[in-house]
Formats: structure tokens, C-alpha cells, sequence
């Protein structure tokens, strides 16, 4: 259930609290607050108008592109852009990094963004879960200068804030600024959030994993071992399996219910299909803000330096132990 408290009144703070209103970053959370409220509202068109489908070109990765994913792609860059708020952007859907100058041409902002505008995009057809997924950055080039691309490979542990936008069964915004996670629930009558999800916390007995097993043939074989592991009759296993192929919406699911989550490498995809920047970075950090972990399967996510901005990482994260058993799994077979 949704408390009175909304989201804009969070980010005043109550006294002692952190306040971010009046701070960039506040104004910054702000831009994607109402960016994450156009798609939202587009999104739920789908089907009703003809927003679905493909457009007929291919993004940096080779990924057919769909309409929705031009439109959320657009809606936050015009968004940040107007508001004048972030000196530049990586997208899924932009090959290179975007520069913003400033209204006044002065490079004067202090904050860099990632992002995936529309995660789990092959879904929309099917009206399932997608989302908007971001990572919040200071640029470690000197203010007044143009962007580099060297602000952009930060390691994740240098993310002041992140989170995504599920647009779900609910349009959500969770999102942590390194003191623990929140969730707000959108109203869309009048377009509020909602702290609906306060302090949200990984339960501690997981019962549930989730991969796309169909890959199994070309995982390596401690991945192939922990997999068997989840499913023997054991303990408290076999486990329950769930994959909802969003991974907005399986991480999230996760957060709350407990498990494991993981996109693992493979003889196709030697480091596995997820990008560092804007889809494991800001993911990792929200998992660790709620208590669990989240790695590559042999090291902390957010410890990765990064050396392309749409490289890509597996990624195993959720419940702690969980993660640590398949971690363990993999150091075993090596
Ligand atoms: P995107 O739609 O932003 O390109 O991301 C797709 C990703 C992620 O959302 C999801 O977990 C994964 O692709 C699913 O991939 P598979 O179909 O290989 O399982
Ligand atoms: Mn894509
Ligand atoms: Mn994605
Ligand atoms: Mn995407």
C-alpha cells in the first residue's frame, strides 16, 4: 500500500534527512521523474495507437530498434536536455556519447547519465513489463569543458544515484542515492508517485532462479552445475524458476521475493548479452542498496572498471548467499 508520502515531498527531505530538492541531483531526479511520466503514458497506448513494432533500423549492439524505443530514447534526452541539468548522455541507442553544452554553451553541469531508455523492449508486443533503466555520475572532467567518453567508464561505485522506471502492471520509480532503496508507485489519474516500497530489503531465504536456460548448451560448466544445483531435490530445493526476459522486471522481482537472477557468458556471447554502463551498473548498485549482491561471476559489478561505454558483463545478482553459492559453483569448474 502506498503511503501520503510522494515522491517530490521525498526529495524535500524531512529535517536531518538528506535534501535534494533544491541540488542538482534533486532537479536531476526530477527530469527523470517526468520523462519516466511521457513514456509511461505512451507505453499505455500500445495497442491502441500505432506505437508497436519496429522501425525498420538497427542500434549500435545490432538490435532491431523498436518505435517505443526511439520514443523513450527521445524523452529523456529532450527532457535532460531542456532541463539544462547533465553535461552528457550514453544511451543504449546512441552509438557515441551525446555532449550537452548548457543553454549557455558553457558546460557548466556537473552530472553525466547512462541509461537504456526502454529495457526489455521485445516485450512491449506482448504487454509485458519494460523499463527505464539509469546510473547518476559526477564528470571527472574539469567543469566548462565538453564531455569525454572517460566520464562515461567510471566504475559503478562511483554512481551518486541510479535506479529504473518499471512500467508494470503499476509505472514505478525506485531508485537509491546510496542510502538504502525506494519505490513509488505512480497514480497516473494525477500523475503522482507514491512511496509505495520504503526501504526495501532482499528476503534472506530465496527460493526462486532465473535464466534463460535456454542458452544452457553454451554455458560454461560451473554455470551448467549451479543450474542442476537449483534444480535437485534437496533441502529447500528444487527452486522455482522465473524469467520474464525484461531485465527491469526480473531484477526487481528478485528484490523483492527473494532468488537469483543471472545472464551468464556463453560460447555466442563471450561476456554475455548485458551492458556494464546503463543496464548491470545501475542494477548492482540498487541490489547492494537492498542488502544482496550482485557480480560477474567472479568479481563485485560495481568494481569493474569499465573500458567501452556499451561493453558488456555478465551478471549474477539477488540474494547474497545465493549469489555466493553460484559464484562458487563457477570457481569450482574453472
Ligand atoms: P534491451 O531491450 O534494453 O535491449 O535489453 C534486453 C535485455 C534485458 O532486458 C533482458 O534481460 C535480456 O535482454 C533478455 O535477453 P534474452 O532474450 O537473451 O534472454
Ligand atoms: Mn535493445
Ligand atoms: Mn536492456
Ligand atoms: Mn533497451
Amino acid at each position: 500500500m502506498a503511503t501520503s508520502v510522494t515522491l517530490g515531498e521525498f526529495l524535500l527531505g524531512r529535517p536531518g534527512d538528506f535534501q535534494y530538492e533544491n541540488t542538482e541531483l534533486g532537479r536531476l531526479l526530477n527530469a527523470i521523474r517526468l520523462a519516466g511520466k511521457v513514456v509511461s503514458h505512451e507505453i499505455r497506448r500500445a495497442g491502441l495507437v500505432d506505437i508497436t513494432g519496429t522501425i525498420g533500423s538497427t542500434n549500435i549492439q545490432g538490435e532491431e530498434q523498436q518505435k517505443l524505443d526511439i520514443f523513450a530514447n527521445e524523452a529523456f534526452i529532450n527532457t535532460l536536455t531542456n532541463r539544462d541539468i547533465v553535461c552528457g548522455i550514453v544511451s543504449e541507442e546512441n552509438e557515441e556519447p551525446i555532449e550537452i553544452r548548457g543553454s549557455d554553451n558553457r558546460n557548466r553541469n556537473k552530472y553525466v547519465v547512462v541509461m537504456d531508455p526502454l529495457d526489455g523492449s521485445s516485450n512491449i508486443d506482448v504487454n509485458i513489463t519494460v523499463g527505464t533503466i539509469f546510473g547518476i555520475y559526477h564528470r571527472v572532467s574539469p567543469i566548462g569543458t565538453p564531455v569525454t567518453t572517460e566520464d562515461f567508464l567510471q566504475s559503478g561505485n562511483n554512481q551518486v544515484a541510479a535506479g529504473f522506471i518499471a512500467y508494470g502492471t503499476s509505472t514505478m520509480m525506485v531508485y537509491t542515492t546510496g542510502n538504502g532503496v525506494n519505490g513509488f508507485t505512480l497514480n497516473p489519474a494525477i500523475g503522482t508517485y507514491y512511496l509505495s516500497h520504503p526501504n526495501i530489503e532482499i528476503p534472506k531465504k530465496g527460493n526462486i532462479y532465473s535464466v534463460n536456460e535456454g542458452g544452457y548448451v553454451h554455458f560454461p560448466q560451473g554455470v551448467k552445475n549451479y543450474i542442476k544445483y537449483c534444480q535437485r531435490e534437496e533441502e529447500d530445493r528444487p527452486y522455482r524458476a522465473r524469467y520474464v526476459g525484461s531485465m527491469v522486471a526480473d531484477v526487481w522481482r528478485t528484490m523483492l521475493q527473494g532468488g537469483i537472477y543471472f545472464y551468464p557468458e556463453s560460447t555466442g556471447k563471450p561476456h554475455g548479452k548485458l551492458r556494464l554502463l546503463y543496464e548491470c551498473n545501475p542494477l548492482a548498485f540498487l541490489v547492494e542498496q537492498a542488502g544482496g549482491q550482485a557480480t560477474n561471476g567472479y568479481e563485485r559489478i560495481l568494481d569493474i572498471k569499465p573500458t567501452d561505454i556499451h561493453q558488456r558483463m555478465p551478471f549474477f545478482g539477488g540474494e547474497g548467499e545465493m549469489v555466493e553459492k553460484a559464484m562458487q559453483f563457477i570457481a569450482e569448474a574453472d
